[in-house]
């Protein structure tokens, strides 16, 4: 693929006007930037750009709320009552599942709560939750803090599985392994798709095999990977999966997220998951009835009435994924992370490191490099990026995370970034 590329800038523009999806990218707000007029933005890992729709999908809610008040829960244009089951059609498709199995509800940490609090039962021996060492905080703490709540020591029973010495990703056999000689005690794996320093992904299905295997279940924790890599999460038999929408699906800060039960857990979901007015059957909800009658699937594990406000960018987003394809895009993203690989190689060369692997299928958009020469210089070549028109982001001690978003980077972007990049390590040799 690498020998498509070339290192000049009007080959990027050839690529920009060969792609299909380029007019995606006029629908969407770019960040201003003095000398380029716009930022090349590389940060969708983190937050991904506003779809210039989601302005009106809000506006449209607003509107109904001045037009109708509490009307508008059944008289809006997309009355509120049924606002998250809207998203099911398009979260099941993006994640690979049944449109019972996916709902849209609270943010990531919540729902990882959730889902353990419905799904995650300690007995004796069997008590114990493997993580990978290098986990996001909230995931560690939401399982620590799980374990402390069913009595049990994090110290004893929180398991952690770190890359071989001098490797930065892991090994899907020695994660397998690791399962397989922790079977006795091991009651849960916690995995991400795509890891968020490294940028690697995961086969799942692998890994749910070998956790099935050892009698335990699997939680995917999808923040990085929704949106950016194909998920087959029913056909993989994952058991349970939580996102957030702020990344990859550009439903703005602190949009709802989304949660995953597989249709085998729905009724032990719905026995033992906690509960609300709002996991009741729709049908019969304001009865009021003291019995809580669960909602069919993933839904039952719903608390309250949804966020209006903060999903109707998500509908507006959504729509975008539907209309350019989650197969296309992958297509694009793909080729643009390819050209990001071929451009740090052959621009900044020695001066970085390549943390995510080499190979296309096991990772998404994002491509983190380690600055080498250290903290101190890492930080200052970081630094100087922004006021340049390059927008990435930072993870200690010396590692900057670039992620090509093929909704809306272009190839140019690709282009601009790595020149940014290949400059400022030069002035700061
Ligand atoms: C991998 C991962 N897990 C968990 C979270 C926490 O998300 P939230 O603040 O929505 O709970 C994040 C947020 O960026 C994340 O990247």
């Amino acid at each position: 693929m690498n020998a498509a590329f070339d290192l000049q800038r009007e080959s990027a523009l050839a690529l920009d006007a060969a792609d299909p999806l380029a007019a995606f990218r006029d629908e969407f707000a770019l960040p201003a930037d003095p000398h380029h007029g716009t930022a090349a933005y590389l940060c969708g890992h983190s937050l991904g750009l506003a779809p210039i729709a989601a302005a009106a999908s809000v506006e449209q809610e607003l509107k109904d709320w001045r037009r109708l008040a509490v009307l508008g829960h059944e008289a809006a244009e997309r009355p509120w009552i049924g606002y998250a089951e809207q998203l099911a059609p398009a979260l099941a498709q993006l994640c690979g599942a049944q449109e019972s199995e996916v709902t849209a509800m609270n943010s990531l940490s919540v729902n990882l709560h959730l889902l353990l609090a419905a799904l995650f039962r300690p007995k004796g021996q069997r008590c114990c939750v493997l993580i990978e060492a290098g986990a996001f905080s909230s995931d560690r703490h939401v399982v620590a803090s799980q374990l402390r709540w069913h009595g049990l020591d994090p110290e004893r029973c929180l398991l952690e599985i770190a890359p071989r010495a001098g490797e930065e990703l892991l090994r899907i056999e020695d994660i397998e392994a690791r399962i397989a000689a922790e079977a006795p005690r091991l009651a849960l794996v916690l995995w991400p798709g795509v890891q968020f320093r490294t940028g690697q992904s995961f086969d799942l299905a692998r890994i749910a095999r070998a956790t099935h295997a050892a009698g335990a279940l699997l939680c995917a924790d999808l923040a990085h990977a929704i949106g950016n890599v194909p998920l087959a999460l029913h056909e993989q038999d994952i058991d349970c999966a939580a996102w957030c929408s702020y990344k990859y699906l550009n439903a703005g800060p602190g949009a709802i997220g989304g949660l995953f039960v597989h249709q085998r857990l729905h009724k032990r979901a719905a026995r033992n998951g906690l509960q609300g007015w709002w996991g009741h059957e729709g049908q019969t909800r304001f009865r009021m009835e003291a019995e809580f009658r669960p909602a069919a699937g993933a839904a039952a594990l719903a608390l309250s009435n949804p966020p209006v406000f903060s999903t109707a960018p998500l509908l507006a987003s959504l729509q975008q994924f539907q209309r350019a394809g989650l197969p296309a895009l992958r297509a694009k993203s793909l080729r643009l992370t390819a050209y990001l690989e071929y451009l740090l190689q052959h621009r900044c060369g020695e001066q970085i490191t390549q943390v995510t692997g080499t190979e296309p299928q096991a990772r998404g958009a994002q491509l983190s490099v380690r600055v080498r020469g250290g903290r101190s210089r890492a930080r200052a070549v970081f630094d100087a990026l922004q006021p340049q028109g390059l927008i990435a982001d930072w993870r200690e001690p010396d590692i900057i995370r670039l992620a090509p978003a093929p909704l809306y980077n272009s190839f140019e972007d690709v282009w601009r970034a790595a020149d940014i990049l290949a400059a400022t390590l030069q002035a700061n040799g």
